[in-house]
């Protein structure tokens, strides 16, 4: 560890992604013409704009040759069609790209990879026929125990604010309007419709906001998805402060806010405080709703329950009773249709035809996958294995599940998954005795199976390697909603142990042969303190998409050495995560909905670090098949800024990417700040031997926090020190820097 003062004079070369521009603007270009639009619109014709009139297709006013928005799901990929009806549409070509998750695209560190991986995305929901896709889902991963972590990037929000950009132009630069979901604090499964969460100003602002933020000013987000709790007691899709004063108003966000399905509550809360397309309700509501209006002798069952909407019949009547409401109407139209132009949906706009299933998408999947993949633990240096290794044992579930149709409304009918056995059988072809055991049952209250133990255990002292592949799930049953578990919307995980008795399971197959990886799957941290140490070499391959298994042999195999960095932290016990000791998850006690996020901005890395736990993987740790010098680090400071520089050397004998971090501390401040504060990161790829300048610029925001008192960021002069590593807590040089 050299800490070096700062020393050069002249700036370096700063290469700022913060353009400092606000995106959003580019909605308002066609603002002219909208107005003469809504000046043709009747009262009717405006109200119809504002809700769904089937499962994911809004508005429409033939009339004026206003096309129907389509939407739909999901973060990574297009879902299988839905049907206005939610019945699915019989021979559908809807059999599609499935990425990997949105946390898998987080470990990749990789911004570049970020506009890849939504080009892919907006070129398959174009093909689709889609003009809203509803992601990236970008909560904070705030609670182990979410089951939506897959469908989320990361602890940090400086990692997810760099993340998301590149997701969100990659998709609407083929002529699709992405999502940013779900707005805002929306960090659990558990009472989700209705649980109201408080926290500070600070916490809002340092934690829960910046990614939203960047999304918006930074990648321009035509949409925003209005969530479904509650914040500070008014459900968020209908919120005053986080619509009309945040999103609307400091960030300047000009496109329109779609509410979650069924996220609404209130015409007034909706018409005043920024939904602007109201989608949704739940089948069952659906058609019981229809029913019982019919026959109550409410509306007649021609009036569909999509005119029952909050925003529907009783908006109309609300504006209808005092006119005073109408440009609130008009605010709403105004941005529905600037987002319908970005989209060039009217005046017969060409819109690109967008391309389904191409070896591109394909490649860029594994592409994805291959960098996203993060080593753990690799004791002497087990890996890569060798491909004249004789015979392999492949044991576990999860080495022959499909994930694809896993997990909630992220699903994805892949057009092909190519498992993890699919993956070595591809990799070793016929050369190598791969033989299999299932080892463990993935099933409702599933435990330990003593006769799959022994089978596992057999398989396991024939082979001279192992290769272990378990970890979570998403659910049971992917085709029945109702058996969502583990990693899947709608429920948290009742634990984060290891289930379906694999920790009996691994202990017996580790015994029986100690050259045996473990490779997890799964969307979040999970538990491994049962074997991790009697463990060579651990792999998490999170849900890796359609070409994980040839992305998990690639990296077993050492044909890609990997990168991935982990964008959460691993705890080593539930107990010992922040949301757990300091917050109240899942609600405060005796209130089942009501929370309030005690842990504060102590999220995370910000806690394990600032509170002196140990975790079981740090955040931002990945390891590699090779090993890199950090060396020559400056500081410079420059007015409010700073420039970083130093240099990066893959002193081992393979090429491999570093993930280079620089972390912020303040060392005084008039109030409690964390240990260290990501702020900076670059991806470097280097050959054996070469080495690398990295120079990054530490603009104010790096520096500041968020004064509640004066309800504004400053920057408080004093000494911060600078820390760059190859992970949260493999800090290699610190330098310093006084402002
Ligand atoms: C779901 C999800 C949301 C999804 C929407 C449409 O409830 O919360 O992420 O996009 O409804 O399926």
């Amino acid at each position: 560890m050299t800490s070096l003062s700062t020393a050069q004079t002249k700036p370096a070369n700063t290469k700022s992604t913060q353009t400092g521009q606000n995106r959003q603007a580019a909605l308002t270009v066609n603002d002219a013409k909208i107005e003469a639009l809504i000046k043709k619109m009747t009262l009717e014709e405006k109200v119809a704009m504002l809700h769904a009139n089937s499962a994911f297709a809004a508005g429409g006013i033939k009339r004026l040759g206003i096309p129907e928005i389509m939407t739909s799901d999901g973060p990574h990929g297009v879902r299988p069609e839905q049907g206005r009806d939610w019945k699915g549409v019989k021979g559908a070509n809807d059999a599609g790209t499935y990425m990997p998750t949105n946390n898998t695209l987080a470990s990749t560190w990789n911004p570049t990879l970020g506009y890849a991986y939504g080009t892919v995305l907006g070129s398959e929901a174009r093909f689709r026929g889609k003009d809203i896709i509803l992601g990236p889902g970008i909560n904070i991963v705030r609670a182990p125990l979410n089951g939506r972590n897959f469908e989320y990037m990361s602890e940090d929000p400086y990692l997810i604010s760099k993340m998301v950009v590149g997701y969100i132009r990659g998709v609407q630069d083929q002529g699709v309007s992405a999502s940013v979901k779900h707005y805002a604090a929306n960090n659990q499964e558990e009472h989700r419709n209705d649980i109201d969460v408080e926290m500070s100003e600070r916490a809002l602002r340092e934690i829960y906001l910046p990614g939203f933020k960047a999304a918006v000013q930074e990648g321009g987000a035509h949409t925003l998805m209005g969530s479904y709790n509650k914040f500070r007691g008014q459900y968020a899709t209908e919120n005053a402060y986080l619509m009309n004063t945040i999103l609307k108003g400091e960030w300047g966000f000009k496109g329109l806010v779609i509410s979650d399905w069924g996220s609404v509550h209130n015409t007034m809360d909706a018409l005043r405080n920024g939904t602007d397309l109201e989608m949704g309700t739940d089948l069952a509501l659906m058609y019981k709703s229809v029913d019982q209006s019919a026959a109550s002798g409410g509306p007649s069952a021609s009036r569909t329950i999509y005119d029952q909407f909050y925003l529907a019949d009783a908006a109309l009547d609300a504006i209808k009773k005092d006119k005073t409401l109408e440009p609130l109407l008009d605010d709403k139209v105004r941005r529905i249709l600037r987002v319908m132009y970005a989209t060039n949906m009217l005046d017969g706009a060409k819109r690109k035809p967008g391309a389904y299933n191409t070896k591109e998408h394909q490649a860029t999947a594994l592409k994805v996958a291959e960098e996203g993949i993060v080593l753990l633990k690799n004791e002497g240096n087990m890996l890569p294995l060798k491909k004249t290794v004789k015979s392999i044992a492949v044991i576990g579930h999860n080495a022959t599940r499909e994930n694809s149709l896993g997990g909630g409304s992220a699903q994805v009918k892949a057009k092909y998954e190519i498992t993890p056995l699919q993956g070595l059988k591809n990799e070793l072809g016929d050369k190598v005795n791969i033989t299999y055991a299932q080892g463990y049952k993935i099933a409702r209250d599933q435990k330990a199976d003593p006769q799959m133990i022994a089978e596992a255990v057999a398989a396991a002292k024939a082979a001279d390697v192992v290769v272990y592949v378990g970890g979570s799930t998403h659910g049971y049953d992917y085709s029945k909603w109702s058996d969502n578990a583990y990693d899947a919307e709608g429920f948290d995980k009742p634990d984060m142990k290891m289930p379906f008795g694999q920790d009996e399971l691994i202990q017996a197959v580790l015994k029986a042969n100690p050259n045996t990886v473990v490779v997890l799957m799964g969307g979040g941290p999970i538990d491994v303190s049962a074997w991790a140490g009697q463990t060579k070499s651990i792999v998490e391959a999170w849900y890796p998409g359609m070409e994980g298994g040839n992305a998990i042999a690639h990296v077993l195999f050492g044909d890609v050495n990997p990168s991935g960095k982990l964008p959460f932290t691993f705890p080593v016990k539930l107990e010992d995560s922040p949301a757990h000791k300091l917050g109240e998850y899942p609600s405060t006690p005796g209130n089942p909905l009501k929370q309030t996020y005690k842990d504060d901005i102590f999220v995370g890395y910000r806690y394990y670090d600032t509170y002196n736990v140990a975790p079981q993987f740090a955040f931002g740790h990945g390891l590699s098949y090779t090993t890199f010098k950090y060396s020559g680090l400056s500081v410079t400071p420059s007015g409010k800024s700073a420039t970083v520089k130093l240099t990066v050397t893959n002193d081992g004998k393979t090429a491999g990417a570093e993930v280079v971090q620089v972390y912020v501390k303040d060392e005084k401040a008039s109030v409690k700040r964390p240990e260290k504060e990501l702020k900076g990161f670059e991806k470097v790829f280097l050959k054996p031997g070469e080495s690398k300048v990295v120079t990054l610029t530490l603009d104010q925001n790096a520096f500041q926090y968020y004064d509640e008192g004066k309800k504004q960021w400053v920057l408080e002069p004093g000494k911060f020190d600078v820390l760059v590593g190859g992970s949260s807590r493999d800090i290699r040089l610190t330098g310093n820097v006084t402002l």
